[in-house]
């Protein structure tokens, strides 16, 4: 059983997503099951910056599915290019918010979320899936968020390819 160290006080930003990638490489390395990585990934994210909500959507044709995920009850389905989701989805690219409110089609799942940086997982040109994560704070993502957490994605694109499967029979 892995435990995911940091010291935060002592630490800037990059020091800790430095800090972090060894440590998740280690945690997905024995892990075949696309559902555990991602939900330890969230879990881990979440313990090291005390991020709101951190979790992924899973591309399933025209929308968006909720997968793993660490924090609040959040919206089950996002259709193609809606919210921040959609949008990073359809465009293959980062997208930074640094106030939802200022994002036009922005999808509220909690009152309480402001800021919010959303990292497509791409592959032949499509969206698999989003890294999705929220923050309670105004301005809490940069290119910092996007380098390192772009890292994440492709850590877990490389382990686990274009297909994440969820029937047992496939
Ligand atoms: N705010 C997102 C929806 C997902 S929740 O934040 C968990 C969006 O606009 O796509």
């Amino acid at each position: 059983m892995h435990e995911i160290h940091g010291n935060p006080m002592a630490m800037t930003k990059a020091e800790q997503y430095e800090s972090l990638l060894p440590q998740l490489a280690a945690l997905i390395e024995h892990e075949t099951d696309w559902i555990a990585n991602f939900a330890n990934t969230a879990a881990a994210l979440r313990q090291v910056f005390d991020f709101f909500w951190v979790g992924f959507y899973v591309a399933r044709g025209q929308e968006l599915v909720l997968g793993p995920f660490q924090g609040t009850v959040a919206c089950t389905r996002i259709a193609w290019g809606k919210g921040v989701c959609g949008a990073a989805a359809q465009h293959l690219t980062t997208f930074v918010v640094p106030d939802v409110e200022q994002f036009e089609g922005h999808i509220a799942c909690s009152s309480l979320s402001k800021s919010e940086i959303v990292v497509p997982a791409v592959a032949d040109r499509q969206c698999l899936w989003v890294l999705d994560i929220d923050s309670t704070e105004l301005n809490t993502f940069d290119n910092t968020d996007a380098h390192y957490l772009e890292q994440i994605v492709t850590l877990l694109v490389d382990k686990h390819g274009t297909y994440l499967p969820t029937s047992l029979s496939t």
